[in-house]
C-alpha cells in the first residue's frame, strides 16, 4: 500500500510517501520538507496566520516534488494521511482539506493522524525498528511526555509536564539569551562550544526540576528563571555565553534522563523510544543511548530529520491505520486539542 503523508500542523510543510510492501527505511519512498522558519524568525515565534497561507502556497508543489522523487503519479496512491492535530487549526485546515480533497478525487480512503501518534512512531520507520511493548519519551516544542506504549494504538500516559515544554524551554531561554528563533538547535549549538577553549562546561549548574520527589511529571519553566538570573550577571563572553548554555542543556538532559529511567522501571522494559524535535539534541541521544545500554536494553531514535516535524511519520502512522482496515469518513477532521489516550488500537 503506497500512502501520501500530509503534516501542516505548525510551521513546517512535510510531505512524503510510504510504501508497506518495501522493508525497513526503504519504505520511506520519498520525503520533501518546506520550513518556514526565515518566515516566522522577524516575529520571534509562529504567526499562525501566515503559517496557515504558506502551507497553502507550498503543500501542492511539495506534493508534485515527492510523487516526482518517488518515480509516482497520484493514480499510483492507495490512500492518504494527513495531521488532523493537535496544532494550530487553520495550518491543520490546509493539510487536511488538501488530503481529503486528493483522496475523493483518487477514490482512495484518507486518514486523519494524531501528530504525536506520529513523532511516536517516527523511530519505527528505521532499520531494525523495536516492537511494543516500551516506553517512549516525547519531547516536542509542544509536549513533554512520558508514554507506556502496550501497542502500537494503546498508550498510557506516565508523566507529562506540568507548564513548559523541553522544547518551550529550550526556545524561550534560547531568546532571552539573544538568540534567534527556533533557539531549540541555535542554544545546542552554542552549548557546544562550552567544550572549546576558554570554555568550561560545569562552571553553571542549575537545578534537575522535581527530580528529587517520586514521580515522572517534568516542570521546566523555573529553568529559564534561572538562566535569566545567571545571564543578568554575568560578563556575557562568548565562553560565558556557551557554558550558561552548557549549564542548561546539561540540567535538561540530565532531568530527562532521570525520569526516563525511572518510567522504564515502572513499566518494567529496557527499550526506550524517543522522539519529537528535542529527540534531536545530540546530548541527549548520547546519555539516553548510554543509560539504556548500562541496564542491557537500547534506546530507539528516529534520524534527527525525522525527529523533528516532517511528512514521512505521518505517512508511516497513516499506513499502519489504513493497512489495518481503518479510515476515516468523508469529512475534513481537524482537532487543535486531542489526547493521544483516546486513540484506537490498531487491532481489536
Ligand atoms: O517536534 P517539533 O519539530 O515540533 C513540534 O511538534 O513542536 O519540535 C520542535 C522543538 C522546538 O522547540 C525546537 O527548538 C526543538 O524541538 N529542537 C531542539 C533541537 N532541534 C529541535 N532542541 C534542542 N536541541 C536540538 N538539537
Ligand atoms: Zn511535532
Amino acid at each position: 500500500m503506497r500512502v501520501l503523508g500530509i503534516e501542516t500542523s505548525c510551521d513546517e510543510t512535510g510531505v512524503a510517501v510510504y510504501d508497506t510492501a518495501l522493508a525497513g527505511a526503504a519504505a520511506l519512498r520519498a520525503q520533501a520538507l518546506y520550513s518556514q522558519i526565515a518566515l516566522h524568525a522577524e516575529y520571534g515565534g509562529v504567526v499562525p496566520e501566515l503559517a496557515s497561507r504558506d502551507h497553502v502556497r507550498k503543500l501542492v508543489p511539495l506534493i508534485r516534488e515527492t510523487l516526482a522523487q518517488a518515480g509516482m503519479t497520484p493514480a499510483d496512491l492507495d490512500g492518504v494521511a494527513y495531521t488532523a492535530g493537535p496544532g494550530l487549526v487553520g495550518a491543520l485546515l490546509v493539510g487536511a482539506g488538501v488530503a481529503r480533497s486528493l483522496a475523493w478525487a483518487l477514490e482512495v480512503p484518507a486518514i486523519g493522524v494524531h501528530h504525536m501518534e506520529g513523532h511516536l512512531l517516527a523511530p519505527l520507520i528505521e532499520d531494525d525498528p523495536p516492537a511494543p511493548p516500551f516506553v517512549a519519551l516525547l519531547v516536542s516544542g509542544g509536549h513533554t511526555q512520558l508514554v507506556a506504549v502496550e501497542a502500537i494504538g494503546r498508550y498510557r500516559l506516565l508523566g507529562e509536564t506540568l507548564d513548559d515544554a523541553a522544547g518551550e524551554a529550550f526556545d524561550k531561554t534560547a531568546k532571552l539569551m539573544g538568540l534567534p528563533y527556533p533557539g531549540g538547535p541555535q542554544l545546542a549549538a552554542l552549548a557546544a562550544q562550552s567544550d572549546k577553549v576558554p570554555g568550561t562546561p560545569g562552571a553553571y549548574r542549575f537545578s534537575r526540576p522535581m527530580t528529587d520527589r517520586p514521580g515522572l511529571d517534568f516542570s521546566f519553566s523555573g529553568l529559564k528563571t534561572q538562566v535569566l538570573l545567571a545571564w543578568q550577571g554575568s560578563d556575557r563572553s562568548e565562553a560565558t555565553r556557551a557554558d550558561i548554555a552548557r549549564g542548561f542543556e546539561d540540567a535538561v538532559v540530565d532531568t530527562l534522563a532521570i525520569k526516563c529511567a525511572r518510567a522504564l522501571d515502572a513499566a518494567g522494559s529496557d527499550t526506550l523510544v524517543v522522539a519529537g524535535g528535542v529527540g534531536a539534541n545530540r546530548r541527549l541521544r548520547e546519555r539516553l543511548a548510554a543509560m539504556c545500554a548500562q541496564r542491557g536494553g537500547r534506546a530507539c531514535f528516529p534520524r534527527p530529520a525525522l525527529c523533528t516535524d516532517n511528512g514521512a511519520m505521518i505517512a508511516f502512522a497513516g499506513a499502519l491505520r489504513l493497512q489495518a482496515g481503518q479510515h476515516d469518513d468523508a469529512s475534513v477532521r481537524a482537532v487543535p486539542r486531542w489526547d493521544m489516550a483516546t486513540l484506537s488500537p490498531l487491532a481489536a
